[in-house]
């Protein structure tokens, strides 16, 4: 048994190496991310999402006649539980995005009847219905707070149409397709983040896989994880608004000990790949549209934040503006990124159900020690 002094704290438990994946490795200082061995920029250029679902979830990419049917098996299983969509319908307009989505994939566990079936193979019927049904589960949600009704997805069409058809109720163009399945690719999976060790620790206990996806997006919520996308397009709209100089209003953030969002990583030491990847494309989107002013602001703070902190941004920084110049709203920012790592979290939680063991760390413990009971009227 591994062991390690009770009085050492590795602090947010940096470099410690919990547990072993096949799934994807992350070289900090190399900026790189590597999915079953493929390099994120070989994915994002010749893979699709579909693809990279089967990826993770089987070790290698599909053949054509595997591609079609997880397709399949996927479009089989999207079909939202009635009860779910009255959910979505009831949820208060204060709710935050994530809580709704949260709620809601908690919610599908109730109208699974393999909800608590611990077979590998109800486990990955399982997570096809989870991915399958997250994309309607997000557009619904964003239809109805809207006062429009839910759409059906097409037959024949990609998750990424789908989503963005289902959204809009009008057809995606190509590029946004494209563009939306490359976003759906790079956020697919990333070592031991903090929503993929929850779910994996959840997963150890040999609790359900609607269990450790539920507090996995819990986890994804927060603006140090995944909330930090929906910030970053804060602060840029925040600029905008206010006609603030962006330099100046990084360095006022900067200066009163604020975090930017979108910067810094815990494992990256250099620019985070993705965000290179999605750099690239605001700066097309932008070129194409003769609409430069989001990637100005962005390659100005960037600039500033690297300079006066050396700090390099993450995939959130211009994920941020890349859906925005799609036109999604900023509150479907962390939930598109929770609908993409699902593929991740069900893979990894296939991947922990295989060789299961407790994850179960220790404390140092810190506090008082040697105390008696006083009666409690004597205190
Ligand atoms: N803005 C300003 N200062 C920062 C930032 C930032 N975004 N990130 C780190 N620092 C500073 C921090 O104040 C500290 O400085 P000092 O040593 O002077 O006190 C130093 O850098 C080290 O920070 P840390 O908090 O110990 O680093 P960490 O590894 O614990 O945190 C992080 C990693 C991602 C939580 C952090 O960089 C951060 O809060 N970033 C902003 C939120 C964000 O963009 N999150 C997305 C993460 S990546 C994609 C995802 O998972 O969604």
């Amino acid at each position: 048994m591994a062991t390690q002094n009770e009085s050492e704290e590795v602090r947010g438990l940096e470099g410690v190496i919990a547990l072993s994946s096949e799934l994807s490795s992350i070289d900090g200082e190399a900026g790189q991310l590597v999915y079953r061995g493929y390099d994120i920029h070989d994915l994002a250029e010749n893979a699709s999402f579909e693809e990279v679902v089967y990826l993770l979830w089987h070790g290698d990419l599909p053949t054509q006649s595997q591609l079609d049917a997880l397709k399949s098996d996927l479009r089989t299983a999207r079909e939202l539980p009635a009860p779910v969509i009255d959910i979505l319908r009831q949820a208060p307009d204060s709710a935050h995005p994530m809580a709704v989505l949260r709620t809601a994939i908690s919610a599908l566990g109730l109208y699974d009847d393999e909800a608590d079936a611990d077979s590998p193979e109800a486990n990955r019927r399982k997570a096809t219905r989870l991915l399958a049904r997250t994309p309607g589960i997000i557009a619904a949600y964003a239809r109805l707070r809207n006062g429009d009704e839910p759409i059906d997805p097409l037959d024949e069409a990609s998750m990424a149409y789908n989503f963005l058809y289902m959204l809009n109720g009008e057809a995606p163009g190509s590029a946004a397709e494209a563009t939306f399945d490359t976003c759906l690719v790079l956020h697919a999976d990333h070592g031991l983040n903090a929503s993929t060790f929850t779910s994996r620790v959840i997963g150890s206990t040999l609790s359900d896989m609607y269990s450790a996806v539920s507090g996995a997006i819990g986890a994804l919520k927060g603006p140090l994880h995944g909330g930090a996308n929906r910030e970053v397009m804060r602060m840029l709209l925040d600029i905008d608004q206010k006609g603030a100089d962006p330099v100046e209003y990084v360095q006022e953030k900067l200066a009163s000990k604020e975090r930017v969002m979108g910067f810094g990583h815990r494992v990256y030491r250099t620019m985070d790949p993705r965000a290179a990847i999605l750099r690239d494309r605001v700066q097309e989107l932008s070129e194409e549209r003769n609409a430069t002013k989001w990637y100005d602001y962005s390659m100005a703070i960037l600039n500033t934040v690297k300079s006066e902190k050396g700090l390099d941004p993450n995939v959130d920084f211009f994920s941020a503006s890349t859906y925005y110049m799609m036109g999604l709203d900023p509150d479907l920012f962390t939930p598109i990124f929770a609908l993409s790592r699902s593929a991740g979290w069900t893979a990894h939680l296939l991947e922990q159900w295989a060789d299961n063991r407790l994850i179960r760390p220790r404390a140092a413990y810190v506090g008082k020690t040697g105390r008696t009971v006083t009666p409690i009227d004597a205190r």
